[in-house]
């Protein structure tokens, strides 16, 4: 017997797709016991070694049959028994300098490509795809708190902090070769999180609820009924990047987020044509009219789970049509240069976050990461007060008549 709900279901979608396919193969991090990676600092014979706390292409290693292979300068380590690394037949300590107490390292999961080669397409193209850099495991943990994939006939957990939920989100915030190639192309170290990183989870369409229509996100806001957006032709200083985490395969018929990949170069939003995100955000709006557009001018990017994708924040985008059964789960985080004003509290998340389990698991270089990108701060009258809300004052000036 026909299904009646499934009469109402849109047609397949027409965007382009631009499908990402894994290698299979990714380079090694050398993970020191403080969360930092051992690198070769230069690009020579001479570079000394070192733990950074960022990775960029001097902490690349390519395994190999006998240690791990510098990508960069071709030199050798050995990993031997405890962990311990040893290069030019010297042990290195936690600092990654030869001598002093050995420490033991980890091997980590690393990215396909190297992280210049990330940025070098970001910069060319308005977003760049790093796939499948996050860990497998990372993966799952994400899956498990967003109750997709393997994890779908499970509940979510309402009454905890999502963030505080599992290591695994913590993780995927801190991962660093993404925020190198964010902090490069926003020409910062100092960046932050706009909002809490969260866990998004698309359902099936049923042919009749909204659709999230076309926009830019924080700051810029174009196509977003919101208040204090960016003016257009906002000059070259770039004041967001969204960082999307594909947490269960984005496939289109999946409901993968739609692009029109290199709009950030235009300076404006989407055309009022397209339907934006303020025309469909109207109660009934889709039932009515039907779907933002979605023909092939448009962009979809597939890729595999545990790939972030990476887009300039100007770039016209709306969510997806998920035609299928299965829930897609994505991890949304906006970044911005310090100087952006947050769009949303994050100290209560982060205050519930460094009391929770899952803190306690990170390494100190994640630990670090969230503190300086969740933790949003101004001058105070003896030093740098941390910014959160404050309920009273709030309601007090909400009831002021001079308001
Ligand atoms: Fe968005």
């Amino acid at each position: 017997m026909p299904d009646a709900s499934a009469a109402r279901l849109p047609k397949p979608t027409r965007e382009r797709v631009v499908k990402i396919e894994p290698s299979g193969q990714h380079y090694s991090l050398l993970v020191a016991p403080g969360g930092g990676f051992l690198g070769l600092d230069g690009f020579d014979e001479s570079g000394a070694s070192a733990v950074f706390s960022t990775a960029d292409d001097r902490v690349m290693w390519k395994r190999e049959a006998d240690g791990f292979r510098h990508v960069a300068t071709g030199r050798t380590a050995h990993l031997e028994s405890g962990g311990r690394i040893v290069i030019d037949g010297r042990t290195l300590n936690e600092r990654g300098e030869p001598g002093g107490a050995a420490a033991a390292f980890a091997v980590g999961h690393g990215p396909e490509r190297l992280s210049s080669e990330y940025l070098r397409f970001f910069k060319e193209h308005g977003w760049v795809c790093l796939t499948c850099v996050l860990p497998p495991e990372v993966v799952d943990g994400l899956q498990r708190v967003a109750c997709t994939d393997a994890y779908a006939a499970h509940t979510p957990d309402r009454g905890t902090p999502q963030f505080s939920q599992s290591a695994a989100l913590g993780r995927t915030a801190a991962e660093p070769v993404s925020l190198w190639v964010i902090r490069q192309y926003m020409r910062t170290d100092d960046i932050r999180f706009a909002h809490t990183p969260a866990l998004i989870v698309l359902a099936q369409d049923d042919g009749r609820r909204n659709v999230q229509g076309w926009h830019s996100d924080y700051p810029y806001h174009w196509g977003v009924p919101a208040r204090g957006q960016v003016p257009t032709q906002a000059g070259d200083i770039v004041l967001g990047v969204q960082r999307n985490v594909c947490v269960s395969e984005f496939t289109k018929e999946r409901g993968a987020t739609a692009f029109k990949l290199g709009s950030h170069a235009l300076g404006h939003g989407p055309p009022d044509s397209w339907g934006t995100a303020g025309t469909h955000g109207r109660p009934g709006y889709r039932a009515e009219h039907g779907l933002p557009y979605n023909g092939p001018d448009a962009d979809v990017i597939e890729a595999p789970p545990g790939s972030i994708i990476l887009y300039d924040s100007r770039t016209w985008h709306r969510a997806g049509v998920n035609r299928t059964a299965q829930p897609r789960a994505a991890m949304l985080q906006a970044v911005t240069p310090m100087f952006v004003m947050p769009k949303s509290n994050t100290s209560g998340a982060y205050r519930h976050f460094i009391q929770s389990a899952a803190y306690q698991q990170l390494t100190s270089r994640e630990r670090e990461e969230i503190r300086a990108m969740m933790v949003h701060r101004f001058l105070g009258p003896v030093g740098r007060d941390v910014i959160t809300a404050d309920a009273e004052l709030t309601s007090i000036v909400d009831g002021d008549s001079l308001w």
